[in-house]
C-alpha cells in the first residue's frame, strides 16, 4: 500500500533544518513522558549539521534534555576505527554528542573497525531491534536516491548489512577526505527493512543538487533503482525541505 508522503517546504535550507530540529525536539520531550525512551536514528553528511547545532543549542538554553534518548546512527565505514578524523563516531561526536547531555553509553554506531563487519552489521541489526526500533528516523538522501547507505537495487526488506558504495556515493563523500582513494569503498548501513520499521521517518534534504533526488522519491515509482522511493510504502513520514530541493516536485 502506497501512502501520500507529507511534505514540509522551508524558505531556506537553515529554516528547513530549525523545522527539524523542532520536530525531534518535540518528539523527545513527548518520548520523556512516557515509559518507553526515545530511540532516535541519526544520519551524517552535511545536510543535518545545522540539525545537530541547533539541537545543541536547545539543550545549552534548558529548553531541552537528551539524557532520555537512546540513538542508533544509519551507518559506518568499514576499516575506519572510532577515532579516525572521517569515521562518523568522530563526526557525531564533533556535531552532537559532545555538546549535549546524552548519556554515551546509550549512543550506538556500527563498528567500522570490527574484525568480521558482517558479524558486526547482524549484531547492530539485533541492537536496534532490541531497543524497539527507531521511534524517530532521521534521514538525508544521496543524489542517486540512497538511504543510508542503501544504494540503488537494495531490496525493501534489507537488514542492515555490509554494502559496496557507488561510484557516485565514493566521490560525493570525498570533499571530507584529502584523497578519494581514502574514502572507504565499503560501509557497514542498516536496511531499508530496518528504516521502514521506525514509527516516524524525517527526511531532510536541502540543495538544488538532490531537487531530483526528491522528485523520484515522491512523485516518482517505489522501485529499488531509488531506494528513497520505499519511504512512500510507510505511513508516517515527512520530507522537510528548501525550496531548492523542493523545486521538481509536481504541483
Ligand atoms: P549529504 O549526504 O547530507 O552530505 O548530502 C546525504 C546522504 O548521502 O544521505
Amino acid at each position: 500500500m502506497n501512502f501520500r508522503v507529507s511534505i514540509d517546504i522551508a524558505p531556506t535550507a537553515a529554516e528547513a533544518a530549525i523545522r527539524v530540529s523542532a520536530r525531534i525536539a518535540e518528539h523527545i520531550s513527548i518520548a520523556a513522558m512516557s515509559p518507553r525512551p526515545c530511540r532516535l536514528g541519526l544520519a551524517t553528511g552535511s545536510t543535518p549539521e545545522p540539525v545537530y547545532c541547533d539541537l545543541a543549542g536547545r539543550v545549552a538554553r534548558g529548553e531541552l534534555s537528551m539524557a532520555s534518548v537512546a540513538t542508533f546512527n544509519l551507518d559506518e565505514y568499514v576499516g575506519l576505527a572510532k577515532d579516525h578524523p572521517q569515521s562518523y563516531h568522530t563526526y557525531m561526536h564533533r556535531q552532537l554528542f559532545d555538546h549535549v547531555d546524552i548519556d554515551l553509553s546509550q549512543t550506538h554506531l556500527p563498528r567500522g573497525d570490527a574484525v568480521d563487519p558482517e558479524q558486526e552489521a547482524k549484531r547492530y541489526e539485533q541492537a536496534i531491534a532490541a531497543a524497539g526500533d527507531m521511534s524517530c528516523q532521521l534521514l538525508g538522501i544521496g543524489r542517486n536516491g540512497h538511504i543510508g547507505f542503501n544504494e540503488p537495487g537494495s531490496e525493501p526488506d534489507s537488514l542492515t548489512r555490509v554494502v559496496q558504495l557507488t561510484e557516485d556515493t565514493i566521490r560525493a563523500n570525498a570533499r571530507f577526505f584529502d584523497d578519494i582513494d581514502d574514502v572507504p569503498r565499503q560501509a557497514i548501513t542498516v536496511g531499508i527493512g530496518t528504516i521502514l520499521r521506525s514509527q516516524h521517518i524525517i527526511l531532510l534534504a536541502t540543495g538544488e543538487s538532490k531537487a531530483s533526488a526528491v522528485a523520484a522519491a515522491i512523485d516518482g515509482p517505489v522501485t529499488k533503482g531509488h531506494p528513497a522511493s520505499f519511504l512512500q510504502t510507510h505511513p508516517k513520514v515527512t520530507f522537510v525541505l528548501d525550496r531548492a530541493a523542493a523545486g521538481l516536485l509536481r504541483d
